[in-house]
């Protein structure tokens, strides 16, 4: 069972790079799953394009693989009703051959809305885009979708952000960041905005401090040249985590209005204080994984799965962020995120601080409330109280979690982040997508911190597979633990400064 859902519209979708990664695990599968949960009309249309030259029988015996594999328990009528509405096209974004014949194609079945879905390279976002326009392809219909890296640096990203604004206006721009998509994330918005229980709660005088943590137990797989070439901190923190903090830290918005929310966000990027290289000595740890003994075995180094003999990108940061203003002065926001820790998490903690006075002498000590929401795996929020023991002997106090499993709560399918933002697109709906400030304001914190690390005498610490990442991010890390706060005065020298 699904939560009810308004009927969409009827829409082709166009997924350029549909032969990659992206397209291939999430993005297919996702469009099947709706289409399995009947949101798919019979009149859509799923047009994958790539430049390699295959007939569309193959590409469907493509996709038909991927999404047994995506969807083991997809029953075959299922998968043959979807590859129906599958259809494939050989074009170069580079060259104008083909272009005209697609255009007439796709012109041809208006009035729709029509998504093109650029799941390619970065560098071909510009001479897509001027196609897109010159064969008049962006009318209001059609909506422009495009994923990370939106960039690697502020230039670079305001360089992707004007070309593909030439061509589109901002209001049909969807730039995704999937973990926008993921349940708890809108939870987070549920949860301060719908009640009254916490807001009153969200600022300094109540939070000592919040930690989010996004764990992969994975190494970087087949994605070496990728990631050597961008790193953690490029790769997650700069949008995935940033845009958790976004959502933790902003002001209530005055309503669900996209640019209301995106404007808030926008405040918290744009209130980061900097980390430059005075500072990222102390305020951030990067490390790279070395082989290691994980729960799946034996697992080898970075450095071998990439088959290089030395590189100088990181695997694993943990830094830790402040925001200067009103609500949130001296709360610390620690980040952490990295490739081969013990485990597959993300989650987000927010600590409050610590009774005034205890009046229980003799009831042992007093953990301090937690909140955790928690992304991945088993959706769910979790509060930490303090409780009493259930004994004879005197009031000792125990902690006790109280528990919602959305799973559990609701009982009905989780969608993944992918099926809620593509169906956001079709409905235009512009409220968990990433306006063109808020990339641009991400990168301006990110890239001192880049230029700090490239100018530290020391590269990435090692860390263990199966590890929490380098001894001197302990401080940072501290999974269930109690925070020490010691941090400042850490002796562990960091990587940069
Ligand atoms: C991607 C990163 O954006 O997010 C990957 O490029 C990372 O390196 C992935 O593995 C994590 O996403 P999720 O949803 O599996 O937590």
């Amino acid at each position: 069972m699904n939560s009810p859902s308004a009927p969409l519209a009827a829409f082709d979708f166009v997924l350029f790079g549909a032969t990659g990664d992206l397209a291939l695990r999430k993005l297919l599968p996702a469009l099947f799953r709706q289409f399995v949960d009947g949101r798919l009309r019979g009149d859509n249309g799923i047009l994958g394009v790539a430049r390699e030259a295959q007939s569309a029988e193959d590409f469907r015996l493509t996709v038909q693989d991927a999404l047994r594999r995506a969807v083991p328990d997809a029953d075959e009528a299922h998968l043959d009703a979807f590859l129906e509405h599958v259809d494939y096209l050989a074009l170069d974004a580079t060259r104008d051959e083909g272009w005209e014949a697609f255009a007439a194609a796709c012109h041809a079945r208006d009035p729709r809305v029509r998504v093109f879905y650029l799941s390619v390279g970065p560098e071909i976002f510009a001479p897509l885009c001027a196609r897109l326009a010159r064969y008049k392809l962006n009318g209001p219909d059609s909506r422009l979708v495009v994923e990370k890296p939106l960039g690697r640096d502020l230039a670079s990203a305001v360089a992707i952000n004007d070309a593909i604004g030439a061509a589109f206006p901002e209001r049909q721009i969807f730039r995704i960041d999937h973990y926008l998509g993921k349940e708890t994330v809108q939870n987070l918005l549920a949860l301060r905005f719908g009640n009254a229980l916490f807001e009153p709660l969200w600022n300094t005088s109540h939070i000592e401090q919040v930690r989010i943590t996004v764990a992969e137990t994975l190494g970087v797989g087949s994605r070496g040249p990728y990631y050597d070439a961008t790193g953690a901190l490029r790769d997650m923190v700069q949008n995935h985590l940033l845009q958790l903090l976004c959502m933790i830290a902003m002001e209530p918005p005055s309503s669900l209005d996209p640019d209301a929310i995106r404007d808030e966000k926008l405040k918290v990027l744009r209130a980061l204080k900097p980390i430059d290289f005075g500072n990222a000595g102390r305020l951030t740890v990067r490390g790279q994984y070395r082989g290691g003994l994980t729960a799946d075995g034996m697992a080898r180094g970075y450095l071998e799965d990439i088959g290089k003999p030395a590189s100088g990108t990181e695997t694993f940061v943990a830094l830790k962020a402040e925001l200067s203003n009103w609500r949130w002065a001296g709360v610390p926001f620690y980040l952490v995120t990295g490739k081969r820790l013990p485990e597959q998490l993300a989650e987000i903690e927010i600590r409050f601080r610590s009774i005034p006075h205890s009046i229980f002498a003799d009831g042992g000590p007093i953990a301090a409330n937690r909140l955790v929401l928690r992304l991945q795996p088993d959706e769910g929020i979790k509060l930490l109280l303090m409780s009493k023991y259930p004994d004879s002997d005197g009031l000792h106090l125990s902690p006790v979690s109280l528990d919602v499993d959305f799973a559990e709560a609701f009982r009905v399918r989780q969608l993944d982040a992918y099926e809620r933002l593509l169906l956001d697109v079709v409905r235009g709906k512009l409220t968990l997508f990433m306006h063109r400030d808020e990339i641009e304001a991400a990168w301006r914190w990110i890239d001192p911190i880049v230029q700090a690390w490239s100018r530290a005498s020391t590269g990435p610490l090692p860390y263990g597979a199966g590890s929490w990442g380098p001894t001197a991010a302990a401080a940072f890390v501290q999974r269930g633990g109690e925070p020490d706060g010691s941090l400042e005065g850490s002796p562990a020298r960091l990587a940069g400064g």
